[in-house]
């Protein structure tokens, strides 16, 4: 069965990095019908298109999406980001960021279920006399029942489903009314499964805990900043960034879900070679994994564990992985 897959490169290492993911899928024997969508700041620099809601109509009738990074700098900050990656996850509807790390060195197998449709990031907020000197700008976090409530229903099914235990991460004892909502549906949830072990850390704890005794996780569920913050975390504990990978999904598949690892464009690293391409071909096993190609997948994430392919360079890195893989 071939898989319609709409590919964004995108930006800086975006390209270098999606490009190995596609080899090492087809060294895993699925094969893929692409279709190359030129978005990002290097897009919008020629001829100002960010995002067109045409594109966004087309992308409807495909199995998934397959993004690099989006982001440069000579784009003022947030237009792409906003215009391109926002609007994406929002109008499909992506309301779950999956992104697991396992690190057997730091006795390190978590997920972090990401809350990816509101909170700071819904775009509440706005500016008053912008450039005088009595400038007011604010920027709220939108918080509903029905979002977070979704959210932590998938962060419990994949905690029953892994070793029982589920972390909610939050900053209760300050973000009171967002706070409170979060931990209440959280603890109703709870209610419906008993076979799931629950905890709560205030994110600033968390991020001792990721560091010093990272193995107290199984799931965490929390907000989209935080897990924005979070997941950077638990890529430098989990190798590197260069290994975190992610998925937006739209559990309920009413549209495609979209698979980008969690680390940007890199500008600094950009075009010499050296990126790790790790990330996004894991981001790309979890596409097969979604699709229903698990084989593939078990077998792109056990050689992708085995230090050995951790070579110099992103082609030689991604040589090594569709080496084993195939
Ligand atoms: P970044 O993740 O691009 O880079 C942070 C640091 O990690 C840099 O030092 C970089 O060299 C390193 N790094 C990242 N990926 C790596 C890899 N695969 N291998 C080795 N090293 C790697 O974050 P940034 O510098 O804050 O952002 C750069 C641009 O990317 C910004 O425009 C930002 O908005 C955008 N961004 C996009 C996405 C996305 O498209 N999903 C995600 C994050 C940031
Ligand atoms: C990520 C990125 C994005 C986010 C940005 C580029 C909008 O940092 O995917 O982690 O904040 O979600
Ligand atoms: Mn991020």
């Amino acid at each position: 069965m071939t898989h319609r897959i709409g590919i964004i490169g995108g930006d800086g290492i975006g390209p270098e990095v999606i490009a190995e993911g596609l080899k090492v899928i087809g060294a895993a024997g699925v094969s893929l019908e692409t279709v190359d969508y030129d978005l990002g700041g290097a897009r919008y620099g020629r001829d100002q298109t960010v995002l067109p809601n045409e594109i966004i109509d087309e992308w409807r009738d495909l199995d998934a999406l397959y993004l690099g990074a989006v982001g440069t700098p000579e784009v003022p900050p947030g237009l792409i980001e906003r215009g391109l990656l926002l609007k994406m996850r929002f109008a499909l509807d992506l309301y779950v960021n999956l992104r697991p790390f396992t690190y057997a060195e730091n006795n390190i197998d978590f997920c972090v279920v990401r809350e990816n449709t509101e909170g700071s990031y819904a775009g509440e907020g706005g500016v008053l006399r912008q450039g005088t000197k009595n400038e007011i700008a604010t920027q709220g976090s939108v918080n509903t029942r029905m979002g977070v409530e979704r959210c932590i229903r998938f962060a419990f099914d994949l905690a029953a489903s892994r070793r029982g235990h589920l972390t909610l991460v939050h900053k209760t004892n300050v973000l009171t009314f967002a706070g409170d909502l979060w931990e209440r549906t959280f603890n109703e949830v709870a209610e419906e499964y008993p076979q799931v072990e629950t905890a709560y850390n205030h994110v600033d704890a968390a991020c001792i805990y990721f560091v010093q005794t990272p193995n107290q996780y199984d799931v965490i569920v929390t907000d989209n900043l935080f897990g924005d913050i979070l997941t950077d975390l638990g890529g430098a504990i989990s190798g590197g960034i260069g290994m975190a990978a992610s998925a937006n999904l739209n559990p309920s598949r009413t549209g495609p879900s979209m698979f980008e690892p969690v680390h940007g464009s890199a500008p600094d690293i950009a075009g010499q070679g050296i990126a790790n391409p790790t990330a996004a071909i894991l981001s790309g096993a979890m596409m097969l994994d979604f699709l229903g190609e698990n084989d593939a997948a078990n077998r792109i994430k056990e050689v992708c564990a085995d230090p050995k392919v951790q070579v110099q360079g992103t082609e030689a890195i991604g040589d090594a992985i569709a080496e084993r893989v195939s």
